[in-house]
């Protein structure tokens, strides 16, 4: 997936092992929104991950390797009962379902949960942990790698492949994750 025309503030949806996986190109307002969310979150340093650990190269601030902090990538599963959040970058309100003060950053319609820019959970919802962050790497713009089960971003080129032989399972899995919502 070629991921050079992903605009600052926008986001792409690619599939790993099943799952949705997000690449957004994060603002300078949305990383401030990061730090400034430390105090809101219920874990900001990711001490209890979900259902894999959180990589060495993204237990920072910002949640992202640090030489690509903007790019955040994320597995959009929540952490509740299976949900995909969807994002809701616009702040302020009056929007429905989202406090006053919302910052922009994502919301899982399913029960309220609420994350931040870096994928954690805001403190007090149904939601008991981040969102989980799957391994990931830059390699150069010829560095390609196919049925690997990380997905690779080439820096230069801004192209980014996932594992391809997953991508038509999206589907049947976002059914999956309505099902167990519906439970
Ligand atoms: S599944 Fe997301 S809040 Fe329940």
């Amino acid at each position: 997936m070629d991921i050079s025309d992903l605009k600052l503030g926008d986001m792409k949806t690619v599939a790993w092992r099943g799952k949705p996986v997000w690449i957004i190109n994060r603002t300078d307002k949305m990383l401030a929104d990061v730090q400034k969310a430390d105090n809101e979150v219920a874990d900001p340093h990711t001490k209890n991950p979900f259902s894999m650990p959180l990589p060495k190269y993204c237990n920072n601030e910002y949640r992202s390797r640090s030489d690509h902090k903007n790019l955040f990538v994320a597995v959009a599963v929540c952490t509740h009962l299976g949900c995909t959040p969807t994002p809701r970058f616009q702040e302020g309100p009056p929007q429905p379902n989202l406090p006053d003060d919302w910052p922009g950053s994502f919301l899982c319609p399913c029960h309220g949960s609420t994350y931040d820019m870096a994928g954690r959970v805001f403190k007090n919802k149904p939601a008991p942990q981040n969102l989980d962050i799957p391994p990931y790497m830059f390699t150069s713009a010829t560095g390609l790698v196919t049925g690997a089960s990380m997905f690779f971003v080439a820096s230069s080129a801004h192209v980014l492949r996932a594992d391809v032989r997953l991508v038509s399972q999206l589907s049947a899995s976002s059914r999956s994750f309505r099902g167990r919502c519906r439970r």
